[in-house]
């Protein structure tokens, strides 16, 4: 049998197609755009996604007996606001994980209402990009689209509903849009109240490996598909991904760097620090996990070299860097401005500490670190709450460059294990799909079975000595520079 995942990222759709035994068999990528109608605000078309995700099934599927297809689930970009009319319209541009327009409503709902409260309610507090201060914007900001809002889904569910007519989601995704009572698995009758709408314009929830209906026939047929083929609940991009790098059960860590980049700590017990400053979320297994986002992480090196250097050759820029732990230069990677830790939309991108002397490739390998100490930062907090890994897993775009995996190994201290395929999401996603068609009995069996380690990144004692010379020197900068920040955003 043949099990499809869906990674719907934030800069392109990534299909790929499993056997029941794990073999990788073809894996698709369609771009769409991305739109940022004021600077830090981001925007997508779920459209787009649409159109996009049937165009990437059908290639991804050309070369085989589609009669074959058994189930389809997701791993999708979290926390962005999709919101259909009663005619199943969408009413405007979903809003993204990464756009910093909610300010004064993350005020308000930290400052008014209280970071006590939302996190009894939810196990969290307000970050920009969750999703509740977003539909507290609409309703300030565009008061008619508001009235019109029948349903209220998160990006991976409008697919769920295109393909299967499903009005659901799932507990890790729900997790991230401050609605969820997250220790208990249900609505929070409080943070629906506190945003002004009713459980019924919110989606059935499920667990990520639930069958939640099957192919519309229409689509079945356009597909080739069996109509019996399932559609599994799927995750958030995070927890998929820690699904397809077998980071389930309890005390393992999984390390992404995609657009965004986190550190995930998965556990079977629900738990949550006092300063909320990681997310408390449910986890694809059942379970629960932590983790720390910040919002720029392989997107600053695309940026760089991409747009500034003009560059399609990232590894020839990559195998310049030859002084670990020497550089001068340092970069600050907030072009998003940031959430963790920082919880600041305001946050700029900075290079500090350039000279005469400094070459492209010391800022390239600026680029390099400032996310490896930022993610760096997130870990920190991870182990003041008493969070003890030595190894972690890595996925995503940047989970490619060996150079980027050492940074991290020797920055972090940690021994970083290099799966089998980096593609995260939408690994888990087929392997969600798998549990849901009865392959596997459960996640981590699937897990198990499925996820192999190919290479481990060990790190080296002197280099770790140096890295923390200069982690040391690079987290002085933010808070140096926040004032300015503050001054420079108004
Ligand atoms: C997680 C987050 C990002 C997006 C990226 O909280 O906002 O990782 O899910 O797609």
């Amino acid at each position: 049998m043949l099990y499809i995942g869906v990674d719907l990222g934030t800069s392109a759709v990534k299909l790929l197609l499993m056997d029941e035994k794990g073999k990788i068999r073809n894996i698709v990528s369609k771009e769409y755009p991305l739109f940022f109608p004021h600077p830090g605000w981001s925007e997508q078309n779920p459209e787009d996604w649409f159109s996009k995700s049937i165009e990437g099934l059908k290639e991804l599927v050309s070369e085989e007996d589609r009669k074959n297809v058994a189930g389809i689930s997701f791993g999708g970009q979290m926390h962005g606001l999709v919101i259909l009319d009663e005619n199943d319209e969408v009413i405007r541009p979903a809003i993204l994980w990464n756009d910093g327009r909610t300010t004064k409503e993350t005020d308000y709902l930290n400052n008014v209402v209280g970071k006590d409260k939302l996190s009894a309610y939810t196990a969290n507090i307000a970050f920009a990009g969750f999703t509740a201060p977003k539909i507290l914007w609409v309703k300030a900001n565009e008061p008619e689209n508001f009235a019109r809002i029948r349903k209220i889904m998160l990006p991976k569910d409008y697919l769920a509903y295109k393909l299967c007519g499903a009005f659901c989601t799932d507990m890790s995704d729900a997790s991230g849009m401050l609605l969820l009572d997250v220790k208990n698995r249900k609505w929070s009758k409080e943070m629906l109240d506190i945003c002004g709408i009713t459980e019924s314009q919110l989606p059935t929830l499920h667990e990520s490996y639930d069958k939640v209906g099957t192919l519309k026939p229409e689509i079945a047929k356009e597909l080739g598909f069996p109509e019996n083929t399932v559609i599994a609940a799927g995750a958030g991009d995070n927890a998929a991904a820690a699904v397809g790098t077998g980071t389930v059960g309890d005390g393992m860590c999984n390390i992404s760097l995609g657009t965004s980049g986190t550190i995930f700590i998965s556990s079977e017990s629900f738990g949550v620090d006092s300063n909320n400053s990681l997310h408390s979320f449910d986890h694809a297994d059942g379970h629960y996990h932590l983790m720390g986002c910040m919002l720029s992480a392989a997107s600053c090196n695309k940026w760089w070299m991409d747009e500034i250097i003009g560059t399609e050759d990232y590894a020839s820029e990559q195998k310049k860097i030859d002084k670990l732990g020497e550089n001068h230069v340092f970069f600050l990677p907030y072009l998003m401005g940031e959430r963790s830790p920082w919880n600041d939309p305001d946050a700029r991108a900075t290079f500090t500490g350039i000279t005469m002397d400094t070459t492209r490739t010391d800022m390239t390998q600026a680029v390099l670190e400032g996310v490896a100490f930022a993610t760096r930062d997130m870990y920190e907090i991870a182990k003041s709450l008493g969070v003890k890994i030595e190894r972690t897993k890595i996925c995503g775009g940047g989970a490619k460059s060996p150079l980027w995996r050492k940074m991290i190994a020797n920055i972090l201290n940690l021994k970083v294990d290099v799966p089998m395929c980096e593609e995260g999401p939408s690994m888990g996603g087929a392997m969600l799909a798998m549990v849901a068609c009865g392959e596997y009995a459960s996640v981590e069996d699937a897990a198990k079975a499925i996820v192999g380690v190919k290479e481990t990144e060990e790190p080296d004692p002197e280099l770790v000595a140096k890295y923390d010379v200069k982690y040391k020197q690079f987290r002085t900068l933010y808070p140096a520079l926040k004032p300015v920040f503050k001054e420079i955003t108004k």
